[in-house]
């Protein structure tokens, strides 16, 4: 069983890691000064605020307020959670990541036993398909090969009320666990049966590979016709694509990627050698979908029929889609005939066809403005103002200036006026990208801010553990980072603040890593030193004050005498 990850792990894996190196792999960087740079992988921008300094091992972008070390970017970037980014980060570095013994927290080591849950009921399910006759004729009667079959995972689930209980669950935890994962069911008397029965089955694979949901068909007409996993702990109907893992193991850079509807229009395509198709899971796309999708494409095109129902789904899709519309994406639509759907019209037309109807997809900016033209007559001024309140409602959410200028430019030849580019909106992740606020900067921050950018003043850093008893905010960290840096003395910015993540101080700790001191490289120790100094006598006095009180009571022990007479010589002598 899975326990917590130990901390020198991290610190080591940190150490091993240089973020230049991991960031220019995937944002490529150019060295300014001492540091590196790009524009920023978090938002729009067109000249670069992305920062990555390589002494602290951190990035920070002044546009947007991003920042973290190499397992936060990892998380940022490719939407890791954190176990993930460690797991991701050790297998550059081909570690195994071990596990403390004892009890970790609960919710992960539970989640990697859901995962392995939902794996063998996958197995399970595809062992069977091979001996149902039914479920495999059904499969080889739409077309699909058996390598498809296999590439995607698909199984049968039998009609049984117990086919996955049976074997999955021994114990009364076990039963609990498939319940929640929504593998089995509870009627009204509390007893337990298969979700899924007699279903042709889809796996839904997340990014990595793992099985989260499943999808099932019935064989016939029954209804519905596909029954989907509700929403688990895993599964998270959102943010997931069905078909993304297997598209991307197809062609890991992925130039395009088509949106259809549905799971046979994946594995239909994919069948036919269209292999970069991906559905939403009986939800519209979302705007994480979107985000996803441009993070790893380049070309996102939306596949859907040319009935109403079609029609809705790209608009829903358009909404979703604008405010990830950063410059060097594109976006445009496909619209099939009526009663077609992807995987009935490749198998009509073939690869080649069906390739050139995406070569004839329209471009964002063709069906924006057909879709709101068709409601409005823009013959008159009613009409006119109309679409210009609504089309000013979806442009100003892109965050690329290319998109904006060409959709105002196209928006200007409608309705016949002439727009001020500073009239005109900017985009809102431009407006929120003010940069990270710095804190007021007291002594006592100004000492954290210094130790956590350039941990080898910890070397010269007094040692007075009086100092935790004074009434001073922050005093607490302070020692606390001299602590860590005694007993770790190569640490670097980034292993600090890892060493915080998920506290309450984290957040002011990054702060003051990003604050810009200004101190020269020579003065540095000194500045700290006398930083430290004004420290101490903010506590002296505070003693001073504390010792005359319980003088004035006569309370003083005879060592706070002694005490007592040093600090009133320390304090006239100044
Ligand atoms: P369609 O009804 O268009 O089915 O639903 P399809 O993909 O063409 O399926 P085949 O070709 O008849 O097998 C499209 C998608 O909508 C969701 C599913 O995700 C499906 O793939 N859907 C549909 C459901 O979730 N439940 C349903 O009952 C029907
Ligand atoms: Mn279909």
């Amino acid at each position: 069983m899975a326990g917590q990850i130990p901390r020198h792990f991290i610190d080591e894996l940190l150490a091993r890691t240089d973020i230049v190196e991991l960031i220019d792999h995937r944002v490529p960087l150019k060295k300014a000064g001492k540091n590196y740079q790009a524009c920023c992988p978090f938002h729009n921008e067109k000249s670069p605020s992305f920062t990555v300094s390589q002494d602290k091992q951190f990035y920070h972008c002044f546009g947007c307020g991003a920042h973290g070390n190499a397992i936060s970017f990892l998380m940022a970037y490719e939407q890791l959670e954190f176990v993930e980014a460690i797991e991701d980060l050790a297998r550059l570095h081909h570690l195994e990541v071990p596990r403390e013994q004892g009890k970790g927290p609960q919710r992960p080591q539970a989640q990697a036993d859901d995962y392995s849950q939902m794996q063998k009921a996958a197995s399970l399910y595809q062992q069977a398909l091979s001996s149902h006759q039914a479920a495999s004729t059904y499969l080889t009667n739409r077309g699909i090969s058996a390598a498809t079959a296999e590439k995607y995972g698909i199984g049968y689930a039998p009609e049984s009320w117990d086919f996955l209980l049976k074997q999955l669950a021994s114990t009364k935890p076990q039963r609990d666990q498939l319940f929640e994962l929504k593998l089995t069911n509870r009627n009204e008397n509390g007893r337990e049966y298969d979700f899924f029965r007699d279903r042709l089955m889809f796996p839904i694979r997340d990014k990595r590979g793992r099985v989260i949901g499943f999808g099932g068909r019935v064989l016939g007409d029954g209804t519905p016709k596909y029954l989907n996993s509700p929403e688990t702990r895993l599964f998270h109907k959102g943010r997931e694509l069905y078909g993304l893992y297997e598209a991307r193991q197809q062609d890991e850079r992925l130039n395009r990627v088509l949106i259809v509807e549905g799971y046979m229009d994946v594995v239909g395509l994919a069948d036919k050698g269209i292999s970069f198709a991906v559905a939403c899971l009986g939800t519209a796309t979302t705007p994480d979908h979107m985000q996803t999708l441009f993070r790893l494409t380049s070309t996102v095109t939306c596949c859907y029929d040319g009935d109403r129902a079609g029609r809705d789904a790209a608009w829903r899709a358009l909404q979703s889609a604008l405010p990830h519309l950063k410059d060097g994406v594109e976006l445009n639509f496909v619209f099939l005939p009526d009663g077609e759907d992807p995987d009935s019209l490749v198998k009509q037309e073939g690869k080649e066809a069906f390739l050139h109807r995406l070569e004839q997809a329209q471009p964002l900016g063709i069906y924006l403005f057909d879709h709101l033209v068709k409601e409005l007559d823009v013959s008159t001024d009613a009409g006119k103002s109309a679409l210009w309140v609504k089309a000013n409602e979806l442009i100003k959410q892109i965050p690329s200036e290319f998109y904006r200028d060409a959709l105002y430019g196209k928006l200007q030849a409608l309705v016949g006026k002439s727009v001020q580019a500073t009239s005109r909106p900017v985009a809102k992740s431009a407006v929120s990208a003010a940069a990270t606020p710095v804190p007021k900067i007291t002594p006592m921050r100004r000492a954290i801010a210094l130790l956590v950018q350039h941990p080898v003043l910890a070397q010269v850093m007094p040692v007075a553990p009086e100092l935790a008893q004074a009434n001073l905010p922050g005093i607490q960290l302070l020692l606390a980072l001299q602590e860590k840096l005694l007993q770790q003395p190569k640490a670097t910015t980034a292993q600090l603040l890892e060493h915080w993540r998920d506290t309450a101080e984290y957040n002011i700790l990054a702060k003051l890593t990003l604050w810009d001191h200004q101190v020269a490289e020579e003065q540095l120790t000194q500045e700290f030193l006398d930083t430290f100094r004004s420290i101490e006598d903010q506590y002296l006095a505070q003693r001073l004050e504390e010792l005359q009180r319980k003088d004035t009571l006569a309370q003083l022990t005879q060592a706070e005498k002694q005490e007592f007479v040093l600090l009133l010589k320390a304090f006239k002598s100044k």
